[in-house]
């Protein structure tokens, strides 16, 4: 099967994205001593962003009127999932984050740019969608940028993560600097998903827990995974696009 086959509807979702007009901005590695699918779930849901990102983007994805931070619309295509993350429209930017916005474009809600490839759902309220391809590779598709991440399974507990930043290509060295806006605050969000990902591992490896309730709502992609890969362990292989 190819490629453009096995993304199926998903790939076509996000076939008009402009790729070839965004530059390599920012790598960053980790070794981690966790499950590689436990590793995917911290990107499979946003409740946690209002609690593990509190500090960094306090008000982006969360507000009183979405303390959970729910996202605007999920996407099951068989073994892969996509969902469009909910943008505070009340976000106050931080001091840093208005100097990029001035001098160009960062990865943090701000001015929308007009593209395709995105938002598939076409939903009015938008930040960025999440695209999980199973069973390893993630694509965060924003207005204007992405980044990726692989997850290569060293053993049942340790993963080796890598991140890839995309961002348009800067025209002059105001847009430069903002790139540098989207680098360290990626930097310091992956900080945050990463630090909690060990002790999920160790508390899964004490046994303690022997059951686990997952929620259809807020957690319909970690649903989703679990069902994907007893398919696939199980001998039924791919379960299709839909
Ligand atoms: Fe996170």
């Amino acid at each position: 099967m190819g490629l453009v086959e096995f993304l199926g509807q998903m790939g076509r979702d996000m076939q008009a994205f402009p790729f070839d007009d965004l530059s390599h901005i920012a790598r960053y590695q980790a070794r981690v001593k966790v499950n590689w699918k436990a590793f995917t779930d911290a990107f499979r849901e946003g409740y946690h962003v209002a609690m593990v990102h509190g500090g960094s983007i306090p008000d982006s994805m969360n507000s009183p009127a979405n303390p959970q931070g729910v996202p605007v619309s999920s996407r099951l295509y068989g073994s892969h999932y996509s969902m469009s993350t909910w943008a505070n429209p009340e976000h106050k930017p931080t001091p840093s984050e208005a100097l990029a916005w001035k001098m160009g474009m960062t990865f943090s809600p701000g001015e929308q740019l007009e593209m395709g490839g995105v938002n598939p759902s076409g939903d009015e309220i938008w930040w960025f969608d999440m695209n999980m391809v199973f069973p390893n590779f993630y694509a965060a598709m924003g207005p204007g940028w992405v980044f990726t991440y692989h997850f290569w399974p060293r053993s049942v507990d340790e993963t080796d993560w890598i991140m890839n930043i995309y961002q348009m290509d800067a025209k002059d060295y105001g847009e430069l600097i903002a790139q540098e806006h989207t680098k360290v605050l990626l930097r310091d969000l992956l900080y945050e998903d990463l630090s909690t990902l060990e002790s999920t591992q160790r508390g899964m490896a004490s046994g303690v827990l022997t059951e686990l309730n997952i929620s259809n709502s807020m957690e319909l992609s970690v649903r989703q995974q679990q069902w994907v890969v007893q398919q696939w362990v199980n001998g039924d292989g791919d379960p299709g696009q839909v």
